[in-house]
């Protein structure tokens, strides 16, 4: 199972990345109801919907908002080792 829910994970990654590489926006909503979903795209019970993504043209553009530093997230062989990078004063752009 857990297998499973990273590739659905990662498809729907890709899938928003697509999105915005064509311009369009996209939420990731990950609070529904399970049986609502299977019921709407005709799902049978066996099937666990991971995500729903929402995908369409942004009515706004809102700002970027601010990231995490590399060191807050990841870390290297054990937890707390901070993961060695180089900063890369490189501007978010879109
Ligand atoms: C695991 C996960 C679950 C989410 N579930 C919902 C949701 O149920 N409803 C919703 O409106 N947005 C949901 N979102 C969308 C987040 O609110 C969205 O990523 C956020 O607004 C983006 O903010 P940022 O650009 O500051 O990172 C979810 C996002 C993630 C990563």
């Amino acid at each position: 199972m857990l297998y499973s829910i990273q590739d659905a994970t990662i498809a729907a990654t890709y899938a928003m990345l697509s999105a915005t590489a064509l311009d369009l926006g996209t939420c990731w909503v990950g609070a529904f109801d399970d049986d609502k979903v299977r019921e709407v795209v005709g799902a049978s019970k066996d099937l666990v919907p991971v995500a729903v993504i929402t995908i369409g043209y942004s009515a706004e553009r809102p700002e970027i908002t601010g990231r995490r530093k590399i060191e807050e997230m990841a870390s290297i062989e054990v937890l707390e080792k901070p993961f060695p990078h180089k900063e890369v004063k490189k501007e978010l752009k879109r």
